[in-house]
């Protein structure tokens, strides 16, 4: 571990604005926020709790094709919510976006049910060769570009459970 990049406060204090601003994005309708998982858990656990409306919660599980050394840009889903998408409110919610590969390609297939609204909630952001086609309607950080650990994000599965992000260079 390099540095303390985002602390637990500033985090915490991140997170409580964005529910905040998505509690007021949603004034009526159903809101399924579905968490991408395994990177988004913690950070979604946090947000929901801020989050002043009635919402429902479910998962997908993304794997992509081939080595996970470099994002092959294609993606199968391994868990499907068992949620019916269509007419309702859909705020995916991502720990990182990176070069954006994963979220273009999950953002074609939950288009295709039809939902009421489609919107990415990211924790972090690292604007850097992004190749995402949607912008990120809610975002709390803008990351620099080195790889980062902690609250969700991993290493080789490794530093998911520290409290804060840190820089591994
Ligand atoms: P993308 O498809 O290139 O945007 O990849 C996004 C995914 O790569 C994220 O959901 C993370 O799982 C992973 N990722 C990208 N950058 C980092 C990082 O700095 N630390 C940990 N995981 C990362
Ligand atoms: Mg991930």
């Amino acid at each position: 571990m390099k540095r303390i990049v985002y602390d637990e406060a500033a985090i915490a204090s991140r997170v409580r604005e964005l529910g905040a601003e998505i509690t007021e994005a949603y004034p009526d309708g159903e809101l399924l926020v579905l968490g991408l998982l395994k990177g988004s858990f913690i950070f979604l656990s946090d947000l929901v709790r801020k989050i002043g409306r009635p919402i429902h919660v479910d998962f997908l599980v993304a794997a992509s094709y081939g080595d996970a050394m470099v994002s092959s840009g294609s993606v199968r889903l391994v868990y499907d919510p068992e949620t019916i998408l269509e007419g309702k409110h859909i705020l995916l919610v991502e720990d990182i976006v990176d070069s954006g590969r994963t979220l273009n390609h999950l953002m074609e297939l939950l288009k295709e049910r039809s939902p009421r609204s489609l919107e990415i909630c990211a924790l972090l952001h690292k604007h850097i060769a992004t190749e995402l086609r949607h912008p990120t309607r809610f975002g709390g950080f803008d990351a620099p570009s080195e790889f980062l650990v902690g609250y969700g994000l991993d290493h080789a599965e490794n530093f998911r459970h520290l409290p804060y992000i840190a820089s591994l260079q």
